[in-house]
């Protein structure tokens, strides 16, 4: 099956169509800036605008910077808080009179990572990090998704992580790769520290630079660079079409509160 998997980030838009059972991008890849302010309606415009560059009609997979649950957004760290309870997946369904599924964006690089990347074949608990504008993570036990996980927002040094190791960070304070890698190994730690995982897999934009910070990195859990680099949010995106992916199913089950009242 081919679906436009898309990634919504702080920086870009990007997408591409995507062979969901290879993972492989079969079609050129495009990228707009993201609008500044990033407010639903811009946002949507240049999700549009990407779409029909690439000429593409038919299903859609996206990665959102926040937690999606039903395709609504629940948080906005990165984008305009007018996100918050924004229904995206209804309004892009609209918009491109096409099926659309929403996963959060890390998920969507962890689900590529485990299936055709660094996290293949890793039976035990897994750590995706995607380190760019801000830190998103994507926890799985046996290939299995724990949806919507927001680790890099734990307290260090009294603030959020992410404002503290995330590679915006790196930048903001003009850090070598040595210091910031300081600053990474401590994160690493507590997430160590309160998970125990047996892999932890980097992806985000630093990915592609990795010999640059892991030589610096020290942990008792072996760290590797995700394999797919930038390309794991779109092929993600678009796994949220592959019932087998372990992407929470949509609609959803029936919660535990609605079937206590059945
Ligand atoms: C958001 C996460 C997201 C991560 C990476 C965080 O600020 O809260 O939902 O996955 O950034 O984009």
């Amino acid at each position: 099956m081919h679906v436009f998997g898309l990634d919504i980030g702080g920086s870009g838009i990007k997408g591409a169509p995507v062979d969901t059972k290879t993972g492989a991008l079969v079609g050129e890849r495009i990228r707009v800036a993201t609008p500044e302010p990033a407010r639903p309606d811009d946002v949507v415009a240049t999700v549009v605008e990407v779409i029909s560059r690439a000429g593409w009609d038919g299903p859609v997979g996206v990665g959102f910077p926040g937690v999606v649950k039903e395709g609504a957004i629940h948080t906005a760290a990165n984008v305009d808080k007018a996100f918050v309870g924004f229904d995206l997946a209804e309004r892009l369904r609209r918009e491109l009179g096409a099926p659309v599924r929403i996963v959060n964006d890390a998920d969507a690089a962890g689900l590529a990572e485990i299936r055709w990347g660094a996290g293949v074949g890793v039976e035990g608990v897994v750590l995706m990090l995607t380190l760019g504008t801000g830190i998103g993570t994507a926890l799985f036990i046996g290939g299995k998704l724990v949806p919507n996980t927001e680790l890099g927002h734990i307290e260090l040094h009294g603030g959020d992580a992410e404002t503290y190791a995330s590679d915006r960070a790196r930048k903001v304070h003009n850090l070598s790769w040595k210091d910031w890698s300081g600053r990474l190994v401590e994160y690493l730690r507590r997430m160590e520290d309160l998970f125990w995982p047996d892999l932890i897999i980097i992806g985000g934009g630093v990915s592609k630079r990795s010999e640059k910070f892991l030589p610096h990195v020290k942990t008792r859990t072996e760290v590797v660079p995700a394999e797919m680099l930038n390309a794991a949010g779109i092929a993600g995106a678009a796994l949220a079409y592959v019932p087998e992916a372990s992407v929470p199913p949509e609609p959803p089950a029936a919660t535990v509160h609605q079937r206590r009242q059945e």
